[in-house]
């Protein structure tokens, strides 16, 4: 199968969104035993890590995941806790398409994603994922508008319409009464929902997010939190790495790693 991605991903005239329209056709096509009128195939996770490592050649070698499996249903809002150097952030850029695992596959949406290549990849990981960093990444000269539409610019998408969906995006994180504001009058609270909505302007099945309150203090730290709530409720998947016991304790799935091995808390 990963041959016919990769196929699909060198024909030049496609278009993001026509691959990612054939990827999913691809993850979503029935099993080849299936019979026609059969069961319908269940949607597949959003996240299948399977067996995964991830060790850096060093030396000294380091072993940043040991064989880590997991399964994230769409709807699922899951937290990540545990020490600093456990392998939070490795997990994360696995997670992002931004690093590959050393062994192991990951699915995204049912696709297979280990070896497939880097137009694939950066196929799924710009229509399918969202992420949200501790340090906002904002543009301090640009409008908040400006800051969510530039999200959008690869998009092939006309610019009226981009408009339109940075206004929603904007909306949905109920800062439609700031777009012109520049991020430097903005509190901190304000500036990460920014960066959500930047986050959430392409429609992403799969929020990823790298300690989003450490910068905050617990008055925006809430504000954010009950963001993710609503965002939950709307049916996306979220992925929230955090130090803050209280964070954690909104997710719906609680995960620990520790020395790179993961473990699912109270479930
Ligand atoms: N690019 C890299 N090269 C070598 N070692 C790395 C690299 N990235 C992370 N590590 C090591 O992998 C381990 C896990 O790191 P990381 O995932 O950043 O931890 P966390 O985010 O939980 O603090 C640490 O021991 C770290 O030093
Ligand atoms: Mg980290």
């Amino acid at each position: 199968m990963t041959g016919g991605l990769d196929g699909l991903a060198r024909n030049s005239s496609a278009r993001p969104g026509d691959l990612l329209d054939e990827l999913t056709a691809v993850s979503r096509a029935p099993a080849g035993e299936a019979t026609a009128g059969g069961p319908a195939r269940p949607a597949p996770a959003v996240v299948e890590l399977v067996d995964v490592t991830r060790s850096f050649p060093g030396p000294p070698v380091v072993d940043a995941l040991r064989s880590v499996s997991l399964r994230i249903e769409p709807g699922d809002y899951l937290s990540v806790i545990g020490p600093s150097g456990s392998g939070k952030s490795t997990l994360l850029n696995l997670l992002g398409l931004l690093d590959r695992p050393t062994s192991g596959d990951y699915l995204l949406d049912g696709v297979p994603t280990g070896r497939a290549s880097e137009s694939v990849r950066s196929a799924l990981r710009g229509g399918r994922i969202g992420f949200v960093f501790q340090s906002f990444h904002l543009l301090p000269q640009r409008t908040v508008l400006d800051n969510v539409l530039l999200a959008t610019l690869y998009s092939g998408v006309p610019r009226g319409e981009r408009q339109e969906r940075a206004r929603a995006a904007l909306e949905r994180v109920h800062l439609s009464h700031r777009i012109g504001f520049t991020p430097t009058t903005l509190s901190g609270g304000e500036r990460q929902r920014v960066a959500i909505a930047r986050a959430v302007v392409a429609s992403p099945h799969l929020l990823l997010a790298d300690e989003p309150t450490g910068n905050l203090d617990s008055t925006n730290s809430v504000e954010i939190m009950e963001l993710f709530d609503e965002l939950h409720a709307d049916g996306l998947t979220l992925v929230v790495i955090t130090h803050d016991p209280a964070v954690s304790a909104r997710a719906r799935r609680r995960v620990r790693i520790t020395d790179g091995r993961l473990t699912e808390l109270d479930r």
